[in-house]
């Protein structure tokens, strides 16, 4: 099948890789020309674990190139992949949204093609996007577009970090169209991922026990809130979490005992409650405002989406209260930050908490040291303002801090030689943001510990 994808970015470069490898003919639009070049060099714009291999391996299938034309004219599916960054009132900016959807409308020539929303959009963009594409159309051809396109919403559920895992084996594919010609369409571009039919990469093995993968077919505003509701959900639930935190915090009991005792309760689950110092991600902050700004519309108030926001903003407030508990005054201190990525496995650093945190003690006159194992470069270029030293080691971070703040709980981190560690620090104090080391191996070393919910 003949699919072309306009955006480049997380979503719309694993997309086009993954249906690469499954062997359709992809070709990746991106109005970025170095993006572009450094795809067409072999390269990837973004960390991810694996994209390099699999992009090597779908490499036959795939092009890449910064025109809509040659790439619109006769494809069978366009999945449009672009960012919709929050606006400053919450609500998604979809000027790249319109703008992919004109482009497809002035350039299609063929007979039926499906757009595919997999962008993250407002309820009811499938049909605005719809007449876009259509009106574009009939503008450029001078006829009407009746019967050539069918807009359908085909939601993204994959994890930064495990993106190539999540889209080769997702838990489900929602697909949202009224259109039957559309659904087959889809289905058959889907086909090797529903049966699992597909061999999978070495490095990417099949999970045990992945079979059929259920297929949600629904109208397009259901797919479009299914996108929504799922990470406003996932969010609430890291919130609840952090909330039963504080208060495990005061009772004295352990909230990692108390996630793994109400998690193993089946209708509970047990992923996505980890208590730390809350999400971040270009996602869950993004989405659950654009879901209270929906609601808004109608009149509607979202109370548990607007606390679950909340707390978890309170969560970054309390990595400078409890380092202003322990060392009473931060003014003049130094403190180091292991992890500025907003979560492990990826370079980026939207709505990091680390970004949060580094201004919140620069603004009490602390010292920052900062560290990555991979997003330190992202760091250099996206924030060339934020005063904080750039360390090229986590020992370097150590040295000399009043404290350390474990803020993204990279696998390295975890294997660090904290006796070493220890003895670099003026203090050996340790706030562990992600209640993720090994607490009485830490104080076997000296270290004072201080977890996030204890
Ligand atoms: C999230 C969803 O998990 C995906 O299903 C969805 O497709 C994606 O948003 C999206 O809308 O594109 P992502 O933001 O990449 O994926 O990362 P998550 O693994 O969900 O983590 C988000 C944040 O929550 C991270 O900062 C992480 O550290 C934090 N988190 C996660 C916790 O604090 N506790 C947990 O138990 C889990």
């Amino acid at each position: 099948m003949k699919v072309s994808i306009i955006g480049t970015g997380y979503v719309g470069l694993t997309t086009g890789v993954c249906l690469g490898f499954l062997g359709h003919k992809v070709t990746c639009i991106d109005t970025d020309e170095k993006k572009i070049a450094l795809l067409r060099s072999g390269k990837t714009p973004i960390y991810e674990p694996f994209l390099t291999e699999l992009m090597a391996a779908a490499q036959p299938n795939l092009q890449f190139c910064t025109e809509y034309a040659g790439a619109v004219k006769n494809a069978d599916v366009i999945f449009i992949a672009v960012g919709t960054p929050p606006s400053p009132d919450g609500s998604p900016d979809l000027r790249y949204l319109s703008e992919a959807a004109r482009g497809i409308g002035k350039h299609y020539d063929g007979d039926f093609l499906v757009v595919v929303n997999k962008s993250t959009v407002p309820i009811g963009s499938g049909n605005w996007v719809g007449s876009l594409v259509r009106e574009s159309f009939e503008q450029q051809h001078g006829h009407k577009a009746n019967g050539h396109f069918s807009v359908a919403s085909n939601p993204e559920f994959l994890r930064e970090g495990s993106a190539l895992h999540d889209s080769l084996y997702p838990d489900r594919v929602v697909i949202g169209s009224d259109n039957n010609r559309a659904l087959e369409v889809l289905y058959s571009l889907y086909r090797p991922i529903l049966d699992q039919t597909f061999a999978p990469p070495p490095y990417l093995p099949r999970p045990e026990g992945v079979g059929a993968v259920p297929l949600i077919s629904t109208d397009l505003a259901s797919a479009e809130l299914i996108k929504y509701a799922a990470n406003a959900f996932l969010a609430t639930k890291i919130s609840y979490i952090n909330e039963i935190g504080q208060l495990a915090e005061k009772v004295g009991a352990d909230i990692a005992q108390v996630a793994k005792g109400i998690g193993l309760d089946a209708r509970i689950g047990t992923r996505f409650l980890q208590a730390g110092i809350g999400w971040g991600g270009s996602c869950f902050g993004k989405d659950t405002s654009a879901l209270v700004a929906t609601a808004r519309e109608y009149s509607l108030g979202m109370p548990i989406v607007e606390a679950a926001r909340e707390v978890n903003r309170r969560q970054r407030d309390r990595v400078v209260e409890k380092l202003l508990g322990e060392l009473k005054i931060l003014k003049g201190r130094t403190i180091g930050l292991l992890g500025l990525a907003f979560k492990p496995n990826t370079d980026d650093l939207r709505e990091a908490p680390a970004i949060d945190i580094a201004r919140k003690l620069l603004e009490r006159g602390c010292k920052v040291k900062v560290h990555d194992p991979v997003a330190l470069e992202r760091f250099e270029r996206e924030y060339p303002d934020l005063a904080v030293v750039c360390c090229e080691s986590p020992e370097d971070t150590a040295d000399d801090v009043d404290a350390l703040v474990l803020v993204t709980e990279w696998q390295e981190y975890r294997e660090l030689n904290w006796e070493v560690i220890a003895s670099r620090m003026r203090t050996p104090l340790i706030l562990d943001g992600r209640n993720a080391l090994d607490r009485s191996r830490l104080e076997r070393f000296g270290f004072r510990y201080l977890g996030i919910a204890g």
